[in-house]
């Protein structure tokens, strides 16, 4: 990009999946690969921005050296490190498949399998979007993501504004949109709930949208 409309702006995205560990060799996760969140952290330092991606397991990595990753594990240590980077960061983007729950102990050993089930007890864990989202200061924008199976626009507007959310992009699973794509199609959704949607694109052009979403509707001026 020849502008630069992040220049000057630190932007902190969230992406991949988190792993919440039962015992030494088990955890719980997801299907994310992190490449939605990659792309948005490679686009806005190409947009000239400081970029930090808190970035949870996954093989993938932001080709842009200029992106700063930190790595996590767990949604706890994700969050962590969020609450670490808020304060100085004008645009947060959630792009991470965050578990909702962990383990409430985690088993020293490897659990021994024996006759009959298994039960697993699980505790909510912190939600980093509704926090950044109900501390923000007027001039930080927080941006979510929400990935729907069902009544999506719906649940979409409810978590935009439970989470206190200036957009939200809601997307879904699908043979070629969500979870481990290449390409993905979303629907933004800004606090008037208006809907943009954007048409099956790679998942650069639609980092690429967003930013400028961002950049021309939401950014104080
Ligand atoms: O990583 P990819 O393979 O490229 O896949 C991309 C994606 C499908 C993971 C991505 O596009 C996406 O939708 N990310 C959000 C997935 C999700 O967990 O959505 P949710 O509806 O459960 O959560 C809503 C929002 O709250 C998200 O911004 C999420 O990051 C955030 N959240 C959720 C729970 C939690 N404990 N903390 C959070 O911050």
């Amino acid at each position: 990009l020849s502008l630069s409309p992040l220049k000057d702006k630190t932007v902190l995205i969230t992406a991949g999946p988190t792993h919440e560990p039962i015992d030494p060799v088990r955890f719980i996760g997801n299907h994310s690969s992190g490449k939605m969140g990659i792309s948005l952290a490679e686009t806005a330092a190409e947009m000239g921005a400081k970029v930090n991606l808190v970035l949870g397991p996954t093989p993938l990595r932001p080709t842009n050296a200029d992106v700063n990753v930190i790595s996590v594990e767990t949604a706890v240590h994700m969050h962590q490190e969020c609450e670490k980077l808020f304060s100085l960061t004008d645009i947060s983007i959630m792009a991470a498949a965050v578990a909702d729950y962990r383990p409430k102990k985690v088993a020293d050993q490897k659990i021994k399998k024996a006759d009959g089930g298994l039960h697993i007890d699980l505790i909510k864990n912190p939600d980093i979007l509704f926090d950044l989202g109900n501390k923000k200061s007027a001039t930080q924008v927080v941006v979510g993501f929400a990935l729907e199976t069902e009544n999506g626009i719906e649940n979409a507007i409810g978590k935009l504004h439970k989470k206190n959310c200036d957009l939200i992009v809601l997307n879904s699973p699908s043979f070629n949109t969500g979870f481990g794509k290449d390409t993905n199609e979303v629907t933004l959704i800004n606090r008037k709930e208006e809907q943009i949607t954007l048409g099956l694109k790679s998942k650069q052009d639609i980092a690429k949208d967003i930013l400028l979403h961002i950049t021309d509707h939401l950014l104080p001026k």
